[in-house]
């Protein structure tokens, strides 16, 4: 698993090899800010320092190059950044391409297998961005246990997945190198596979209805965030207190 993505790692740029993809959004950021101000319009926690006075602390499973937790932290997001992946490859990259002026670079920690290299109840927020569709179907449910493993008790877990339903998304995804391996999962299946593997509060939107490049417009997508037609989904799970 490493190794198919240590290979992509170096040019990685969120799949925008593909014309169509950046037609809608002039970089990779475009797309992930429309996860990361979703992101911050629910985790209030995120915007200022928590009850506590300390940082909400954020896992980005499956991180990548890091590129969610970069985004997150421009738009001014304060958390305890931390992620893993299963490309050694992806994580070096994380690391470098973490700007000076964000502060420390997130841990990162190497991961084999489903399990997370992080003990249990750690986490106030978990997300898994685009990772899901990565990972084999009978391998699914163990990443779901994982998520809320890591999770404090009242912790909130967000998964980000392409939707199958949008023939533009699977027009890109067919063609982006980086999914030559990718099996698209439909919302049902992330819910399902969640409340198999704890008990959970959910909600759902959908995502990405006009071009990430047009953030302007994103009253239009909030208008429409009920929708099943959005390229992207989020499914937004509390783990009880
Ligand atoms: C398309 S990239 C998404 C990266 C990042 N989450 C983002 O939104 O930009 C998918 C990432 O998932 C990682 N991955 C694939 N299978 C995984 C698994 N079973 N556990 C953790 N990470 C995995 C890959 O190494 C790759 O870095």
């Amino acid at each position: 698993m490493s190794a198919e993505f240590d290979k992509h790692a170096a040019t990685y740029d969120g799949g925008l090899d593909h014309p169509l993809k950046r037609l809608l959004g002039s970089s990779a950021d475009d797309f992930i800010a429309v996860k990361a101000r979703w992101l911050l319009r629910r985790e209030h926690g995120l915007r200022s320092a928590n009850t506590n006075g300390g940082r909400l602390r954020l896992l980005d499973y499956g991180c990548g190059a890091g590129d969610l937790m970069r985004v997150l932290a421009g738009l001014g997001a304060r958390a305890s950044y931390a992620g893993c992946d299963v490309s050694t490859g992806m994580l070096a990259q994380a690391a470098a391409r973490w700007p000076a002026n964000l502060g420390a670079v997130p841990t990162l920690a190497a991961q084999h297998g489903a399990r997370t290299p992080f003990g249990d109840g750690q986490f106030d927020v978990a997300i898994a961005s685009a990772v899901l569709h990565h990972v084999p179907p009978a391998d699914r449910p163990a990443v779901y246990t994982e998520l809320g493993r890591v999770l404090k008790p009242g912790g909130r877990l967000y998964v980000f997945e392409h939707n199958p339903r949008n023939p533009i998304v699977r027009h890109v995804v067919a063609r982006t190198p980086i999914d030559e391996n990718a099996i698209l999962l439909d919302l049902r299946e992330v819910q399902d596979g969640l409340l198999g593997s704890g008990r959970y509060e959910i909600e759902t939107d959908f995502l990405m209805f006009t071009p990430p490049s047009l953030a302007w417009l994103g009253f239009v997508d909030r208008a429409l965030a009920w929708l099943p037609l959005g390229a992207q989904y989020a499914v937004a799970a509390r783990k009880p207190a």
